[in-house]
């Protein structure tokens, strides 16, 4: 056990999912592991172990946020031995070709700052997905035909922006999509040489002022998992 996860060692596995809402990682666990067991309820944020066509997977939420991803990554590498992590989530569409449900794999992930910026300090170190993953999880998606788009992403420390600026810089260098995770996770990734990826679902886009109805999202969001677990297990 550790200060945030409940679960003993050993009821954690080596591929982990995290989503950042924990009522999601609920709902991937339910719907497409085989005999998952709940293994954290820690502050609510609940993670959940099972397997996979035969291999073992855990679902743990991450919560919202560098500073909260950073805490669970943390513990699951450095406590629990996780190799492989796999941040699925939702993400604001940012491209005029980038729509509504589509998936956005990211392959880098720019920020303003992280919780590992107080280290690099001058350094602007570029986080980047694993290639392995990011190879697998491209070839999963063109098998299943889910519109999808690969490049840079933007890891925002605020959803509420009182700085569009930003935003639209990001735009202008084709950044694909804002999200607020996945820039700590690779840098986590980088520091404990283990595997990470970020497969997101577009569920709202800055340029149109669209959003998805909350009804829709589960086909969308199935994608994503499918997608995730695909590139884990290749
Ligand atoms: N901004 C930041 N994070 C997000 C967004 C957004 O528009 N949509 C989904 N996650």
């Amino acid at each position: 056990m550790t200060i945030h996860i409940g679960a003993e060692k050993g009821e954690i596995a080596e591929t982990v999912l995290m989503p950042g809402d924990p009522y999601r990682a609920k709902w991937a666990a339910e719907n497409f592991l085989e005999m998952p067991r709940l293994v954290n309820e820690t502050r609510g944020m609940l993670g959940y172990t099972g397997t996979w066509k035969g291999h073992p997977v855990t679902i743990q939420g991450s919560g919202m946020g560098m500073p909260s991803l950073s805490i669970y990554a943390n513990e699951l590498i450095r406590d629990f031995g996780a190799k492989t992590l796999i941040r699925i989530g939702s993400c604001g569409g940012m491209q005029d070709q980038v729509a509504i449900r589509d998936v956005i794999i990211a392959m880098t992930a720019t920020s303003l700052s992280t919780p590992s910026s107080g280290i690099f300090k001058e350094i602007n170190f570029a986080p980047c997905a694993d290639w392995s993953l990011l190879k697998s999880a491209v070839a999963a998606a063109e098998a299943k035909g889910t519109p999808t788009h690969v490049g840079g992403i933007y890891s925002s420390d605020v959803f509420y922006d009182e700085r569009p600026d930003l935003n639209e810089q990001m735009m202008r260098h084709g950044i694909l999509g804002v999200e607020m995770e996945a820039a700590e996770l690779y840098n986590l990734a980088a520091r404990h040489n283990v595997r990470a990826l970020a497969v997101l679902t577009v569920s709202d886009h800055l340029k149109t002022g669209e959003a998805l109805p909350s009804d829709q999202r589960e086909k969308s969001f199935g994608d994503m998992v499918e997608i995730a677990l695909e590139a884990a297990f290749s």
